[in-house]
């Protein structure tokens, strides 16, 4: 079975996420995760936003989920000795991904909202989001690996793979093993509507995820394509068994989120990438000039068409209570 409708309606905290129509209720909060202890790292190219080891990430989470915020985004950094041509340790349970997921989720349970970024370039040491087999990326060895990643998620308890690295076929692949391995709640988020932007530069740093050499041209949508394009991947994407179709990057394919929106049946949601967030907070001078911005730019999302929205803005845009 690759459609299972229930799965969006799992848990009051994803029926909120998906289905209310406030912008609150809308926003996802990413956050990066690092091995170690006491670890609370600023990015320089993102203020605001810090690698957290474990125990810091479950101290940020604990207060943000007393804000109201019960959306989050997980994205594993990992140590430059673990990474590997395979992507291997991307899996294992022991890794500081998989543990927080399982003590937020024995903590949280239904009342959280959990979305795991699923892609191998953050345990590649080439930095590519696929696996590298005769100078190319191999569509189907990096499916296969990805295939592993999610099923370690799902075993720890994610509510959401989100899989962002473009490969064909992957949503396919990943339903096909939660289901034969009993994660019939487990959803899937495919970023389907990736284009090979330029505004991943601040994440890339963040995430100790830039390529050593090429580009993600092969995989991730050419910026110049039409909207044939973008409906063709979102509809493959849903016909697989996606349950959240995702744009990304959000504010330069608004056009496209509407259009998208209009064809696909699953929640759409958007991703208001770490160039776009750096971009509002250097524009911005002070806090008033800022909240005026962010609310601008959540409210064109809504607008296009969102229901979901991934943005660094969350934390702030929540606690400073900016939305109406
Ligand atoms: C991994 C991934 C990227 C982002 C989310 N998942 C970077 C990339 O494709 O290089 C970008 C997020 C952001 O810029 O905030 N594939
Ligand atoms: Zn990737």
């Amino acid at each position: 079975m690759n459609i299972r409708p229930r799965i969006n309606r799992w848990t009051k905290a994803r029926r909120d996420l998906n289905f209310d129509l406030s912008i609150k209720s809308s926003l996802v909060q990413p956050h990066f995760v690092v091995s170690g202890e006491g670890i609370d790292e600023t990015i320089s190219s993102m203020p605001g936003i810090n690698r957290q080891s474990v125990d810091k990430l479950l101290d940020t989470i604990s207060k943000d989920m007393e804000l109201g915020i019960k959306s989050h985004m997980l994205f594993p950094v990992l140590d430059l000795e673990d990474k590997d041509s395979y992507a291997s340790k991307a899996s294992n349970m022991d890794m500081p991904l998989q543990r927080a997921v399982k003590q937020l989720k024995s903590l949280y349970g239904g009342d959280i909202v959990l979305l795991t970024d699923v892609c191998l370039c953050t345990a590649t040491d080439h930095g590519h989001c696929g696996i590298i087999h005769n100078d190319e990326i191999d569509n189907e060895m990096s499916v296969s690996e990805l295939c592993n990643i999610a099923l370690s998620h799902a075993k720890a308890g994610a509510d959401y793979i989100s899989a962002s690295d473009m490969m064909d076929g992957r949503i396919n692949a990943i339903r096909e093993v939660l289901e034969s391995e009993g994660y019939v709640s487990t959803g899937i988020l495919a970023y389907s509507v990736k284009y090979a932007s330029s505004f991943y530069g601040p994440f890339r740093d963040a995430a100790c995820s830039a390529p050593s050499f090429g580009d993600r041209g092969s995989h991730q949508m050419d910026i110049r394509s039409g909207y044939s394009e973008a409906i063709l991947e979102a509809v493959t994407d849903e016909g697989e068994g996606a349950d959240i179709i995702m744009i990304k990057p959000a504010m330069t394919y608004l056009d496209v989120v509407r259009q998208v929106s209009d064809v696909v049946s699953r929640p759409v949601a958007v991703f208001n990438v770490s160039g776009e967030y750096s971009m509002v907070l250097s524009s911005s001078p002070d806090e008033d000039s800022r909240k005026q911005m962010v609310r601008e730019v959540l409210h064109s999302f809504k607008r296009a068409g969102a229901d979901v929205i991934v943005s660094y803005h969350t934390r702030e845009a929540v606690s400073r209570d900016w939305l109406d």
